[in-house]
């Protein structure tokens, strides 16, 4: 299989395991007899609800940050109000150097609360997509701080592959990994390492119907984002995949399945009350996938799967919907 062509290699991921191993925690990779039971198959979730940031972005963050040249080691700026922003200003502190968030004036003050509480300095914009990329780069030019795109940039990318890793260390025996797409970053990283390494192991995207750029693109074969700001209860997922993530998901993503919000609602829930962990509703998704008609009349013959919990931020004052 050819993967060298793509914006991150098997190696690129290998070398953010070195970096970022002795940094992140390695999360564990739990199993629930009741939820098999409900999936007709040994499931195992990669709680990276648990780790540090309480989401898995620090795993791309950290790795972006350490790969920047010294001299050049100034300053990051973002524009992430979500785990993306506060894993990058955590980032940012462990490697002693400031982090610019540029964050919608109108944003929830707990998601503010949370990039200034790791240390970053949070830039208002307006809440529109061209406020934020123009405070975005003025940031840029006045820190004279390097931006990490959340998603698109390879060594985000290569950090977010070392969950792939590591299931295949936890779960030898998977023939299949859930996982939830936005902009693609984590799908992607996690592909391309575990392809390489096993190419038959199943890569399934899970994402919210809502929200389904990444499942579009798939069925026309050209990148098809979202038309407009999607409405769903997976907040972390809204973003649409892009040019980078693309190629990668085009070729080595075997299969996308879509869930309804109340599927994602249900499968949150589900996790909660059996597993009693706290995950985020972007987090119910790949179990909604796993319980989905489709992937139950699909994905017959796989028995082990590993989702990923990919995070538990979660704003306790949205549950209106339990
Ligand atoms: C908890 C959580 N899950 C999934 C995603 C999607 O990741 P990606 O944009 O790399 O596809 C995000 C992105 O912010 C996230 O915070």
């Amino acid at each position: 299989m050819m993967t060298s062509t793509y914006c991150v290699t098997l190696k690129d991921v290998q070398e953010a395991h070195k970096r970022i191993h002795n940094l992140v925690h390695v999360t564990p990779a739990l199993t629930c007899s009741s939820l098999d039971a409900l999936a007709e198959r040994k499931l195992f979730f990669k709680c990276e609800l648990l780790q540090k940031t309480g989401s898995f972005k620090i795993r791309g963050a950290l790795n972006a940050v350490q790969s920047l040249p010294t001299d050049t080691r100034k300053a990051v700026v973002t524009h992430s109000s979500g785990n993306h922003g506060q894993a990058l200003a955590l980032a940012a502190k462990m490697m002693g150097i400031p982090a610019h968030v540029v964050v919608p004036r109108t944003a929830a003050s707990c998601k503010k609360a949370a990039i200034s509480g790791y240390g970053a300095v949070i830039v208002e914009c307006d809440p529109t997509d061209e406020s934020r990329t123009a405070v975005a780069a003025k940031t840029v030019e006045t820190t004279g701080g390097i931006l990490v795109h959340p998603n698109q940039d390879p060594a985000v990318i290569a950090g977010q592959g070392t969950i792939g890793l590591e299931v295949l260390k936890q779960v030898p025996a998977v023939e299949a990994l859930v996982i939830p797409v936005g902009g693609g970053g984590m799908l992607s990283g996690i592909a391309v390492a575990v392809k390489t390494i096993k190419p038959d192991v199943r890569i399934y995207a899970a994402e919210p119907l809502n929200a389904d750029d990444c499942y579009r693109s798939k069925v026309n074969g050209v990148l098809t984002p979202n038309p407009q700001p999607p409405t769903t209860i997976a907040d972390a997922v809204k973003t649409s995949i892009g040019p980078n993530t693309w190629p990668i998901i085009r070729d080595l993503v075997d299969d996308v399945f879509v869930v309804t919000e109340e599927e994602i609602k249900q499968a949150t829930q589900l996790v909660w009350e059996r597993m009693k962990l706290l995950i985020e509703p972007t987090a119910g998704l790949g179990l909604a996938a796993v319980l989905s008609r489709r992937f139950q009349e699909t994905a017959q013959d796989i028995q082990n799967i590993c989702i990923i919990l990919c995070g538990g931020n979660l704003d306790m004052s949205s549950l209106d919907w339990v």
